[in-house]
């Protein structure tokens, strides 16, 4: 039982730069959890935690106060000895990545429990996405979630509200009062959830460029090491990828149009930075569940990883052979010269996407299944004058004009003999 604090004390020993103690972050995120910190209060300390940071141990400590403000799952003594890994990209345009990901990693013998969330603001969610396939439910009890990870090897659900509550309402809070962007408030947030989900091996996917929270690599960096350490310290093998989000992944973003490309990248097709993507990071999952003697390649290819996906679909109701929604209007911009793609800016076309419908602006919004934008050329590509670059889809065509204000200035063509000073797919890799 922690002693009781004074929420303003808290408040102070932060905003006057020093550490708070174990007994400190305990009580306040307990106390906020049940509604004996005020939401102003904590709005305050987060402002201040933002401001001034938190040490190794106050992030940890944090974590930890967070995870037990609910409960952590475990699976250990379920799954016959099968391995369990997850995935958590920090988030970025057209990151399809998981849908292909977890039946592929489950065919090569791991166990996949993946709690997602829904997208908010110019990042898709991958709840959403699934949601674009006629029958598939989000929401799963305990004991469905468990024969599933049992059966299929993959579930990707929403979360229980018992998972990090404080983390929750926390977040909710943040997202108001411009505390969002504080490096331990991040880490904690998403560790938080990872560790009491109870993954065994967790790699993490931390995007970096315009469509991403990060901007710049030094902070990706930073977010990174502060949650492979949290994993860490919390027994769970974590590494960390950074990777570019300059421009989008693959040539969708868009819920059905982004279900539509992760199919095809199962059948053995689809862009090649989604197929190297998903099979880098596969390769990551597998190491780190201690896996090290299947190829992913050749489960992508044998179609096995496919078997997974129609399994994993059908266990949530989804027909994994039903028809997608399409939007009902289309849009095509062209190609506005002659030249070289040497810029396709990921933020543009998420904000593009997201004004189509794809996205939501509040957490009850509705989205558009069919919604979304379809690139035609990626940066380094030749292109021409008159060509498509762009396909817009909505069922509101009302919308087209605002999308295309929001691309106006996505792109940069450069003479013919350029060559584009683009980041690599992978730019760092973080952890042992
Ligand atoms: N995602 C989360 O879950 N939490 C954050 O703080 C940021 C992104």
């Amino acid at each position: 039982m922690s002693p009781e604090f004074d929420a303003v004390d808290v408040i102070l020993t932060k905003r006057d730069r020093r550490a708070l103690s174990d007994e400190q972050i305990d009580w306040v995120i307990s106390a906020y959890t049940r509604g004996d910190v005020a939401d102003e209060q904590m709005s305050a300390l987060a402002m201040a935690i933002l401001l001034n940071g938190m040490d190794r141990r106050e992030v940890s400590r944090w974590t930890e106060a967070m995870i037990a403000s609910g409960e952590r799952m475990s699976f250990a003594d379920a799954l016959d000895g099968r391995p369990t890994t997850d995935k958590h990209s920090t988030g970025g345009v057209g990151d399809k990545i998981t849908l292909p990901l977890a039946p592929l990693v489950a065919a090569c013998g791991a166990a996949v429990p993946q709690l997602s969330g829904r997208g908010l603001g110019h990042t898709g969610g991958t709840l959403d996405k699934l949601e674009s396939i006629p029958g598939w439910r989000a929401s799963l009890s305990g004991d469905e979630f468990l024969a599933q990870l049992r059966s299929v090897g993959a579930v990707i659900c929403a979360a229980n509200d018992n998972l990090a509550p404080a983390d929750k309402k926390l977040y909710g809070l943040r997202d108001v009062t411009g505390t969002v962007e504080s490096i331990p408030l991040i880490a904690s947030s998403i560790m938080s959830k990872k560790i009491a989900e109870g993954t065994g091996a967790l790699v993490l996917d931390v995007k970096v460029g315009s469509g991403a929270f990060m901007k710049e690599v030094d902070a990706a960096r930073e977010l990174a090491e502060t949650m492979v350490a949290l994993g860490s310290d919390h027994g769970v093998r974590t590494v960390a990828l950074l990777t570019n989000m300059q421009t989008p992944l693959g040539l969708t973003a868009g819920n059905a149009l982004e279900v539509r490309e992760s199919v095809e990248v199962l059948a053995g097709g689809g862009p090649e930075d989604v197929v190297e993507l998903t099979l880098v990071l596969a390769r990551e999952m597998l190491a780190a569940a201690g896996i090290d003697d299947v190829d992913p390649a050749t489960r992508l290819k044998d179609g096995s990883a496919m078997d997974v996906w129609r399994r994993m679909i059908a266990a949530q109701g989804g027909d994994p052979e039903g028809e997608l929604p399409t939007a009902r209007e289309t849009h095509v911009v062209p190609v506005p010269a002659d030249g070289v793609l040497t810029r396709l800016d990921a933020y543009a076309v998420g904000v593009a996407a997201w004004r189509l419908g794809a996205g939501r602006a509040r957490k009850e919004d509705p989205v558009q299944a069919g919604a979304g934008v379809q690139l035609h050329a990626k940066p380094g590509a030749l292109v021409r004058g008159g060509e498509p670059l762009f396909t817009l889809h909505t069922d509101t065509p009302e919308r087209f004009d605002r999308a295309m204000e929001a691309l106006a200035d996505a792109i940069t063509i450069a003479p013919e003999d350029s060559r584009p000073d683009l980041l690599p797919l992978v730019i760092e890799r973080v952890g042992a």
